[in-house]
């Protein structure tokens, strides 16, 4: 396998599809099939040499390292992700990760008025849910939408939902076990007529479906690194919209969300008056350095192409799967469907499981199957070879039921 890294075939492999020209700079690609991009984005090869930045950094200039740009990264770097997202230039904070991000948005809001209903949609990850859930001993009332499939998430009934009792209304652009695309600008339309707010978790979408925050009018948005955006673990971001930040004064905060850190008042905070006020203590600095390399390289690619080359990729996964008698639990509308396909075989977790012992990476959902994610460095091949091979081992297993 793995025929299009063998060096006489690549310029070929490249003219057909000039992103392949970045296989080189993702070293496990040269080994294994890599569909596994939800999940875990491939590291790039410069990202060692990133970790080595921030140890030679570090010994070398020891606690000068802060002043001379250690303090501005959660800043410096979240700019790297605004130009994903269609963010303006410092309205990204860099978190450790969403749960993070979510607790320090909801703990703006005092949820024992009358506006204390915080809407969430049936596919949104269950972290946050559970983050919510711990608000109600705060007086929030949280009500689910439900989705009627488990793989779909229908506008109507969460925008019905939406009344003068919500504050918070939380969705996630794309579905983590569907990759179902949800209309976040009309539930941001219908919040704000209601005089609520709206939460976008981008997590599953930034990086492969574009994303623009502020034609959306979104209030908040979350999302992490360690999926689309190649950025590895421990680096989350939190978008808020500039015109809110006056108003906005997180329970959930820290030092480094004063307006004078290093004066160490003690007392009640006074935020500061940028988008640091959404910070709290130290700031991650070593995933802040590793998470740079994936915000690059898409940028310089750009969400756009990277788009294109996945609708043609899932569709291709989809055909395929079909032809295979595979049941796929995708969308096969493109303007509702994320980067992942989903195909659901008998003892999926199993078949999993086989096909990481043939280096094929993959995973597992209960209710939905197996996710299959082609990124901007997957090769056509790759499709043929993982639908081929889970065939076969289904095929190869006692109760084979693919008709
Ligand atoms: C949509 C979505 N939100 C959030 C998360 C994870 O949140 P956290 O950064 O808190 O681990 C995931 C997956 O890990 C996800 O798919």
């Amino acid at each position: 396998m793995n025929q299009y890294d063998n060096r006489s075939r690549v310029g070929y492999y490249i003219a057909m599809d000039p992103l392949l020209a970045w296989r080189e700079e993702f070293p496990i690609l040269a080994h294994t099939t890599y569909m596994i991009s939800h999940s875990l984005g491939a590291m790039p090869r410069r990202t060692a040499e990133r970790a080595r930045e921030f140890t030679d950094t570090w010994a070398a200039r020891g606690v000068r390292a802060w002043e001379e740009g250690w303090w501005e990264m959660p800043v410096t770097v979240g700019n790297l992700i605004a130009s994903i997202i269609g963010a303006g230039e410092g309205e990204v904070v860099m978190q450790q990760n969403v749960s993070i991000a979510q607790s320090i948005v909801s703990s703006c809001f005092d949820w024992r008025g009358p506006r204390n209903k915080l809407i969430t949609a049936g596919l949104n990850f269950p972290s946050n849910d559970y983050v919510y859930h711990g608000l109600e001993r705060q007086g929030a009332c949280v009500v689910t939408v439900p989705s009627p499939d488990g793989f779909t998430m229908p506008l109507e009934p969460v925008l019905d939902a939406i009344d003068e009792q919500t504050r918070l209304v939380s969705v996630s652009h794309v579905a983590f076990r569907s990759s179902y695309v949800q209309d976040v600008a009309a539930i941001v339309a219908r919040a704000h007529a209601m005089g609520a707010m709206v939460i976008a978790d981008l997590y599953q979408s930034a990086g492969t479906v574009p994303v623009d925050v502020r034609a959306w009018n979104a209030d908040f948005a979350v999302g992490g690194s360690v999926k689309w955006l190649c950025g590895g673990p421990g680096a989350g971001y939190l978008y808020v919209r500039r015109d809110l930040w006056g108003s906005l004064e997180p329970a959930f905060t820290g030092w480094a969300a004063h307006e004078q850190p290093f004066a160490f008042e003690g007392g009640a905070i006074r935020y500061t008056g940028d988008a640091y006020r959404f910070l709290n203590g130290t700031p991650n600095v070593p995933a802040l350095y590793t998470a740079r390399s994936g915000y690059e390289i898409v940028n310089e690619i750009g969400v756009a192409a990277i788009r294109e080359k996945s609708l043609r990729q899932t569709a291709r996964l989809m055909e395929l799967a079909a032809a295979a008698g595979i049941r796929v639990n995708t969308c096969a509308d493109p303007a509702r469907r994320g980067g992942v396909v989903t195909l659901d075989v008998p003892d999926g977790y199993e078949v999993t499981k086989e096909l990481g012992r043939r280096q094929i990476l993959v995973d597992y959902r209960p209710q939905a199957g197996i996710r299959v994610a082609p990124h901007f460095y997957t090769a056509d091949e790759e499709l043929e070879h993982t639908v081929r091979e889970i065939r076969a081992i289904v095929e190869s297993r006692p109760a084979a039921a693919i008709s």
